[in-house]
Formats: structure tokens, C-alpha cells, sequence
């Protein structure tokens, strides 16, 4: 071959490699058949070389589920592949998961002891609002699904958090219900920091509503829920096929009032990363660190920097996913709602940076690639 035609043939395949295509936070996103990705409150699972998207099916009049829980796959993080539905509502109206009950935020792990993939999300039975407050499990032998459902409800009935000493045990059950009826005052506040609520749910379980699960080096699993009326985080071990709660779970934050929790892991640092509780309403989002999931945990301030910064750039966290193979690369999730058409809900994905003394923080780009974290 000559050297002209040698150096044609390395060009050509040069070009033929795949440019990191940009990633456009707020902007509808086109899955493989034109439609814009229907998987909000999502996480993303990395297996095997491909990423699979899970999130909810939200339709164009209610936030309700009518169909399920959503699966898209992709080997770029932008190009994405309709897999269907993951797990499906019922139509058996006795089905904790029957069409028109709430299913939010499902994370789905990799269970390597097990072989199997798990999905954690949160439930709320049709027709009672958000007064159930449950965890739900569902199980599947492929990623994309289909996924059972395993079960659900509140979480370690009958379990008192482990950060709870002898003394705060006491403290709590000196509290009454009936004492405070009026909420929101400061007697109030102190009186949910002293486990008010965790004593009124101690029977049944306790409420799990926003939530997440993060997955940690030694292949323990942690569940991460909004409790206590969504005004104490609460994280759970999980058992060794990721199914059920140990019973072991510390409170995060008592009466701080967080939803949306996503966390991450760097350098032995755990970072999580929440909301306020406005609803579908942006609020400013916060952040917290500890060396150890079970805490302490600090609180920092507002992770999101620039304009509209204070109202997490219109969106709420729902995910931080490590990218695989490359060195501090994580990406922040965020769901911009749109509850007078909940299907029309955007997607922020933006890189989580680092400042000079290791604390994360988030800067709106309008587009960005993955090349971003290249030589960082
Ligand atoms: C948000 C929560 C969402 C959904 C919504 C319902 O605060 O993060 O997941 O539950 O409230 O109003």
C-alpha cells in the first residue's frame, strides 16, 4: 500500500469513530423511534457494557401510573433504545400495583451474589393519595425486564433507628401524639427531631416516599427514603439479596425537611445530594458528606452555582451516576416536572465538578459531552 493510501485508510477511520454526541438539559430527548424518553424520577444501571434508564411513565393528564416503569438502553448515555415497559402496572384491582396507583422514582441495582437485578421504588396504593408511604420491590433476571413485583410496605416495622441512644430512647418515648396537634411550631420541630414520628410508626413501619439506592464498594446495598412525613431521611441497609431491610437504618437530617436524595462515592467520601419539599415546584437544592454511610453526615451549602442556581436550575435531583471508565466522572440527574402535562417532563444531566478542595459542585451548560471528563 502507499503511504498516501495508508494515510487515507487512517483517516477514514478515524472519522469513523464515534464523536461524543452533547447532552441538552430541559430540551425534549428522542429515543431510537423519535419520541422523547418517558422514564422521569429515573436512575440509570450500568451492566455489561450497556446503560439501562429506568424511570416513570408519566402520561400527558396524570402522574399516575397507567403503564409502569420504563426501560431505554443506550451504549453512549445519549442514544437511547425504547426496551418497553420494566414493570407493569395490573390490572387485578387487588394488586398493590394496579393501573392508577403512584409509582415513583425506581431505582434498579445489580445483585452480583444473586445473579438477579433488583428495583426499588416508591408506592402508593390507588385512590389513597400519598398516605401510604411505602417502599416496593421487583425482581428480574434480565435488565431491561420484566420485572415481579416481590412486595411492598413500610419499612423496619417495630425497628428503632441505630443512632438512637438509650437516653434519646427514653427522650422519644416520653412524647405524645395528642401533645402536637398544631404542626410547624418550634415545640413541633423539636419535638419530630426527638423521633416523634418514628415512635408513631414504630408498629407499622415506618413511611418511605422519595428515594433512592446506592450500592457501595463491598457490595452491601443502602435504601434511601424520605420518612417521617418527608421530614427525616432515613437510610437502611438492605439484606444480601438486596429484597428486604436488615432492620439497621440511621435518620439523616431530623425535621430538615429533604426529598430526592442521590448519592455518590469519591474517594471514600459519600456525597448525597437532595431538594426542599415544594412538590413539583423547583426549591434549592442541598448536600450533605460523611466518611461513613451511617454518618455523621455535614451539611454544605447549595451544591448548584450561577444563575437559577437557588432553584436548582428548574429541576429536582433524581440520580448520580458514576460513569464507568473514567477517573471523578459523575453526572447530576434532575427531573424538570411538568404536572399540567407530566409526559412533557425534561431531563437536567449535567457533570458534577470538583473544587479545589474537593467539593462538589454543579454548573448549568446548556449542551456538554462526555469528552467533558476527559483529562480531569
Ligand atoms: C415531589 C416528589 C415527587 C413527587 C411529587 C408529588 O416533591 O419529589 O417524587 O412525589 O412531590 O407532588
Amino acid at each position: 500500500m502507499s503511504w498516501a493510501a495508508a494515510c487515507l485508510l487512517f483517516v477514514m477511520s478515524a472519522c469513523q469513530q464515534e464523536e461524543a454526541k452533547p447532552i441538552y438539559s430541559g430540551a425534549l430527548w428522542p429515543d431510537n423511534t423519535g419520541v422523547h424518553v418517558n422514564a422521569h424520577g429515573g436512575g440509570v444501571l450500568y451492566h455489561e457494557g450497556t446503560y439501562y434508564w429506568f424511570g416513570e411513565n408519566k402520561c400527558d393528564t396524570t402522574s399516575n401510573a397507567m403503564v409502569g416503569v420504563m426501560c431505554y438502553s443506550s451504549d453512549n448515555l445519549t442514544d437511547w433504545t425504547n426496551e418497553g415497559v420494566a414493570l407493569s402496572v395490573s390490572d387485578d384491582e387487588s394488586s398493590d400495583i394496579v393501573r392508577g396507583c403512584i409509582m415513583e422514582r425506581p431505582k434498579v441495582v445489580y445483585n452480583e451474589k444473586t445473579g438477579k437485578f433488583v428495583m426499588w421504588f416508591h408506592l402508593e396504593l390507588k385512590g389513597k393519595g400519598y398516605a401510604a408511604a411505602r417502599a416496593a420491590v421487583a425482581v428480574s433476571d434480565s435488565p431491561a425486564g420484566p420485572y415481579r413485583l416481590v412486595g411492598s410496605g413500610r419499612v423496619n416495622p417495630g425497628k428503632l433507628p441505630a443512632d438512637m441512644t438509650a437516653e434519646a430512647r427514653q427522650a422519644m418515648d416520653s412524647l405524645n401524639l395528642a401533645d402536637f396537634e398544631k404542626w410547624w411550631t418550634p415545640e413541633w420541630y423539636e419535638a419530630i427531631r426527638k423521633g416523634l414520628f418514628i415512635k408513631r410508626d414504630l408498629e407499622g413501619g415506618q413511611m418511605s416516599r422519595d428515594m433512592t439506592v446506592f450500592v457501595d464498594d463491598d457490595g452491601k446495598a443502602y435504601h434511601i427514603y424520605s420518612s417521617e412525613d418527608n421530614l427525616t431521611l432515613h437510610i437502611a441497609e438492605l439484606s444480601d439479596d438486596y429484597l428486604t431491610h436488615t432492620g439497621k437504618y440511621v435518620r439523616l437530617a431530623p425535621a430538615g425537611h429533604n426529598e430526592a436524595p442521590a448519592i455518590f462515592k469519591k474517594d471514600g467520601t459519600y456525597w448525597m445530594i437532595t431538594s426542599g419539599c415544594t412538590g413539583w415546584d423547583p426549591n434549592e437544592a442541598r448536600m450533605f458528606s460523611a466518611s461513613s454511610i451511617w454518618g455523621p453526615w455535614t451539611q454544605h451549602p447549595n451544591p448548584c452555582v450561577g444563575p437559577k442556581s437557588e432553584i436548582t436550575f428548574g429541576g429536582q435531583s433524581t440520580y448520580i451516576l458514576k460513569v464507568p471508565g473514567k477517573d471523578n466522572a459523575f453526572i447530576f440527574m434532575a427531573d424538570v416536572w411538568r404536572p399540567e402535562k407530566p409526559s412533557d417532563a425534561r431531563y437536567i444531566w449535567l457533570p458534577i465538578q470538583f473544587k479545589e478542595d474537593g467539593t462538589p459542585y454543579v454548573e448549568w451548560m446548556d449542551q456538554w459531552t462526555l469528552d467533558f471528563f476527559n483529562g480531569k
